[in-house]
């Protein structure tokens, strides 16, 4: 029989479901949002009750049309990384989840430190520091400033787990996700009951923890009847998107760089061990694939230094180009007609403070090296570039690990942009290729997860064999050679720079 699977994403701004069928043709695909809301500065919720409202509209949707529900063999769940959801005792709700972008657990991290013996003590038990958006700093927020709530909790679930929850009726997480709350040994792929004693955690208030491609739990009776789909349905593990979302896009194996250009940047690599985490520069999670890790650097600004840009330029009522639409393509004919290095104009685009490889909320975007040749064509080019250059550095360390990779998979709205990987493609030195399907971001890579946990491909290495490589770039020894020569001076920027970041900083104009 043909068979289907459904991949839902929980993302930040909405909830994405498909069908993909055994070959990884999309058959169907539907999405609905719905709000955040941000109660004080810093801070970032939503209502699992409208994920759940998402799940249910997108599943309706997607059955509306495809017509044969009895094809579909298995759901897999993707979602936002690090939120917080408290139950009580009757599996309701005891406030909105505390999501990832939320950032107000600075003291609540300072505390996890001091009662491990700071950021070394922390990366023996779980290989990671402690970021503020992690869930474990949140726990211990509410346990602090809700304490009524805290007492009420019987257990804390990340996004796509709670979904599970209302899916099938049970408690459970993966290793991805798990990796992501900031208390899990990734080493050895559990919870870190180290830690969570350290921290008076109860053992209690977390699922039990499995590997991403096994079946976890079924739909229960009432919810495969009202959405009509198959009685017992098996639901997969899945996985947290960012992990989820480099699988679909075909990172398997160890000796391939991912990277995926939105908004933020992320760059990625699957191990085949796991590996000790440099002084906890990078993410080092469990990846969705059985025995292997996924190590990861966030770059907070990356497409959105190139939006910024636009908008300077197109939207001010200076340039009627604000009336194209395609004012991006425009964007890259201008880059492409300046020369690799932009004539000496460097851009470092931290315009939102940092994450990897500096943690530095201060850190500010910079262009250095203007001149009076420098036009809006070479400043365009040195975004793209020094967006680039930011991959390169965050990649240099991921090599560190001892990965010696030979190609790159982009996706994002980057991926869109060809004079963007052929500048990618000469900074890393690397062939860059984008590949079908990873437009559906975690949506596609967790149907794969679906379909592999029903043995509809024995692993994840053979799922993405239905995915097609869609460009290729190859590096342009020239360029390489130039890139070559201005990386030391961008990575002198930062170090260069800092203090004065910190100076401005502390000036609070
Ligand atoms: C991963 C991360 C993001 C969120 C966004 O560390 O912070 O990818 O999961 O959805």
């Amino acid at each position: 029989m043909h068979r289907c699977f459904i991949g839902i994403d929980i993302g930040t701004s909405g909830c994405k479901s498909i069908i993909v069928d055994e070959h990884g043709r999309v058959e169907a695909e539907a999405f609905c949002s719905y709000p955040l809301s941000t109660p004080q500065a810093g801070w970032c919720e939503q209502d699992p009750e409208d994920w759940w409202k998402a799940v249910k509209l997108t599943l309706s949707e997607l059955l509306r049309g495809f017509g044969s529900a009895n094809e579909i063999a298995c759901i897999g769940l993707s979602g936002q990384m690090h939120g917080m959801v408290l139950l009580d005792e009757n599996g309701e709700t005891l406030r909105p989840c505390i999501i990832w972008a939320d950032q107000r657990t600075t003291e609540q991290c300072r505390e996890i430190y001091d009662r491990v013996g700071g950021p070394e003590g922390l990366l023996k038990l779980t290989n990671n520091r402690m970021l503020t958006g992690y869930t474990a700093g949140k726990i211990l927020w509410v346990r602090e400033h809700e304490p009524g709530i805290y007492e009420r909790a019987r257990i804390v679930l990340n996004p796509k787990d709670y979904i599970r929850f209302r899916l099938t009726g049970d408690y459970a997480t993966e290793v991805s996700d798990a990796s992501g709350t900031g208390l899990f040994d990734v080493r050895r792929r559990q919870w870190s009951y180290r830690l969570l004693d350290i921290l008076d955690l109860p053992r209690e208030l977390f699922p039990e923890c499995y590997e991403s491609v096994e079946i976890v739990g079924r739909l229960s009776d009432t919810i495969a009847r009202e959405l009509g789909l198959p009685l017992g349905l098996p639901v997969a593990g899945g996985g947290g998107d960012a992990i989820v979302q480099s699988v679909g896009s075909g990172l398997v194996k160890e000796g391939t760089l991912g990277a995926t250009i939105g908004t933020g940047g992320q760059i990625c690599a699957v191990l085949d061990s796991c590996r000790d985490n440099p002084e906890g520069k990078l993410q080092l999670f469990c990846n969705v694939i059985p025995e292997r890790w996924h190590a990861m650097g966030v770059m907070l600004t990356a497409g959105g230094a190139l939006k910024w840009l636009k908008d300077l330029l197109y939207e001010d009522g200076l340039d009627t180009a604000s009336q194209d639409r395609n004012v991006y393509k425009r964007l890259d004919e201008l880059a492409s007609t300046v020369d690799a290095g932009s004539e000496g104009l460097l851009f470092l685009p931290y315009l939102n403070g940092e994450r990897c490889p500096h943690s530095d909320p201060d850190a500010r975007g910079a262009f250095v090296g203007l001149s009076l040749r420098h036009r809006k064509a070479h400043m365009v080019r040195s975004v793209l570039e020094g967006v680039a250059f930011g991959l390169r550095d965050i990649a240099q360390i991921i090599l560190e690990l001892g990965s010696s990779p030979e190609q790159i998979l982009v996706s994002g709205g980057a991926a869109n942009s060809g004079v963007w990987r052929q500048i990618i493609a000469d900074t890393l030195g690397l062939d860059v290729f984008t590949m079908s399907a990873s437009a559906y971001g975690g949506a596609f890579g967790a149907a794969l997860i679906a379909g592999t946990a029903v043995g509809a491909w024995s692993s994840l290495g053979e799922a993405v064999e239905v995915l097609r490589v869609e460009t290729e770039d190859r590096p342009i020894d020239r360029n390489v050679a130039v890139y070559n020569r201005l990386f030391p001076a961008y990575r002198d920027l930062y170090a260069s720079l800092r203090s004065v970041f910190g100076r401005i900083s502390s000036l609070q104009l």
